[in-house]
């Protein structure tokens, strides 16, 4: 109590002295300690007379921790604590570091480990997904501590604004050394032979072909290699419903699209939001359609849809687009405004009844500690597994190859896939995790995933060219409007045909 006390006595001291002693700008940089109401363009305001200088000192400060753990480790920017240590480098010190800054490389506001760095781009940044990361991150760095890692993530679910920077670093010159892509078609759009490194040495080192199942070696492989290790393997088509609403209101979750619409009727009669949707990704109400066609047309004939098998003239696309826009019609009004974990909150919070997405919403209830859900498959989806899987993948010009070539072997292994399988949401790749560290939902999707119809999900890269799932996706937003069924499912076939798939 005594120790407390004088250390609340010396960091108090310090905020009223530390400003005063040392506002000018020292020649050679110096310390810093934050005081509460602190950040850090309000530092670098004061200290080297630009607000936006702050990631100098970002830069600075980690890269003194790396010698001297008595320096903070700023990972966010918007985040340090009273008490911290900071280094304000001098203002030429600043000035030329800023010249050299680019905002989409975060890599330059971590110092380098005596093995240099690992920069791993993602997007996962949500409840769920950054836990899970983080506990890859965990294993890597028992492996090869003297590596500093940084988390390049760009938030925004499945890749909406990550996809776009990358790809620009990439035609630069200048990416991350790993990202996130996933298995499927959707490699396609990194022109992989130019950007990217096959990956099949590492495949045969790790024996990752044994380790993995046959159907998802066979959509890893592009243009005769393997580009991405997976981690995982989600399922698309679940409906997540909040326990206590059904059973308050004497319901039993619906299996047939005319119970969901009963179930529908029960609850706006009390005034309850029986669909949960957050489309401000661009990607939610595309996703949720995959899996209504899915259930409407059936798995023969939904895959044919991506082959150019079924027609995307069919009647059960009509079929699946009047059930789509009439489920809108009992969604909350605002989800234009909420993401996907904005449409899970919602069932978090007893605000909405059910909610259609993929089981990155396992992981993300799992990370509120909400415990009060439910899951079943989305009507006419039973024994249909809509699935994805999430891969790592190593650039050419990667600047730390050696690094992101053991980060892809942690990726591949049973210790990586059984740290952060548990905390995302989803199931191992590998088939030799232990059911015992998953929850009931997850060793629920184990069985499903290995008897199931597998096909393969359009919004998360399994199932089409990028270009193709971008127009799909264009045109299930503008229905979300117009409500034009005739008229999408003619902008989806067009699409099918744009793509090459249909006459
Ligand atoms: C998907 C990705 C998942 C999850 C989700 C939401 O595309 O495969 O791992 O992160 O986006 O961000």
């Amino acid at each position: 109590m005594k120790k407390l006390f004088s250390l609340v006595v010396i960091v108090s001291l310090l905020a009223v002295f530390a400003p005063v002693v040392s506002a000018a700008p020292a020649a050679q940089g110096q310390e810093y300690i934050v005081t509460a109401g602190d950040w850090l363009s309000k530092i670098a305001d004061k200290y080297l007379g630009n607000p936006l200088a702050w990631p100098a000192i970002m830069s600075a400060t980690n890269t003194k921790n790396l010698e001297d753990s008595t320096f903070a480790k700023i990972t966010n920017a918007d985040l340090i604590e009273p008490g911290w240590k900071l280094w304000v480098p001098s203002k030429e010190e600043a000035e030329a570091f800023l010249k050299t800054y680019d905002p989409s490389k975060p890599e330059l506001l971590f110092g380098k480990g005596a093995k240099g760095q690992l920069v791993v781009g993602s997007w996962w940044t949500a409840g769920g997904e950054a836990e899970g990361l983080a506990g890859m991150f965990k294993i890597y760095k028992q492996k090869y501590p003297d590596v500093e890692i940084v988390n390049a993530t760009v938030a925004g679910g499945a890749g909406s604004n990550f996809k776009a920077v990358l790809k620009t670093r990439l035609i630069g010159g200048a990416p991350p050394d790993t990202f996130q892509l996933h298995a499927g078609l959707e490699v396609e759009g990194y022109s992989p032979e130019q950007y990217l490194e096959p990956l099949d040495d590492i495949y045969a080192s790790e024996g990752l072909e044994t380790a993995f199942p046959k159907d998802l070696l066979t959509l890893l492989k592009y243009k005769g290699h393997y580009w991405g290790v997976p981690v995982n393997i989600h399922r698309s088509n679940v409906m997540w419903y909040n326990k206590a609403i059904f059973a308050q209101n004497n319901l039993t979750p619906p299996t047939t699209w005319d119970e969901f619409f009963a179930v529908c009727d029960a609850l706006k009669a009390k005034g309850i939001t029986c669909y949960g949707l957050g489309n401000n990704g661009g990607w939610e109400a595309g996703h949720a359609l995959e899996d209504v066609l899915a259930g409407t047309c059936g798995a023969e004939k939904y895959r044919g849809l991506w082959t150019g098998a079924t027609s995307w003239t069919d009647a059960c696309v009509t079929q699946a687009l009047e059930t789509f826009k009439k489920m809108v019609g009992y969604a909350n009004t605002d989800y234009p405004a909420l993401d996907w974990a904005g449409g899970a909150q919602l069932i978090v919070d007893g605000k909405a009844a059910m909610f259609i997405m993929g089981d990155w919403t396992d992981g993300y209830f799992t990370s509120k500690a909400f415990t009060g859900y439910g899951w079943a498959p989305p009507p006419g989806t039973k024994g249909i597994f809509v699935a994805l899987s999430d891969t790592f993948a190593l650039t050419k010009k990667a600047p730390n190859p050696e690094n992101a070539r053991n980060w892809l072997k942690v990726c591949g292994s049973k210790e990586g896939q059984e740290a952060f399988n548990p905390q995302k949401g989803s199931i191992c790749a590998r088939t030799d995790c232990d059911p015992k560290l998953f929850n009931a939902y997850l060793q629920s999707a184990m069985v499903d995933w290995s008897k199931d119809a597998i096909v393969p999900s359009v919004m998360h890269g399994a199932a089409a060219i990028e270009s193709w799932a971008t127009d799909y996706k264009t045109a299930v937003n503008l229905f979300l409007t117009s409500g034009d069924v005739a008229g999408t499912q003619a902008a989806l076939q067009a699409a099918c045909v744009k793509a090459g798939a249909c006459k």
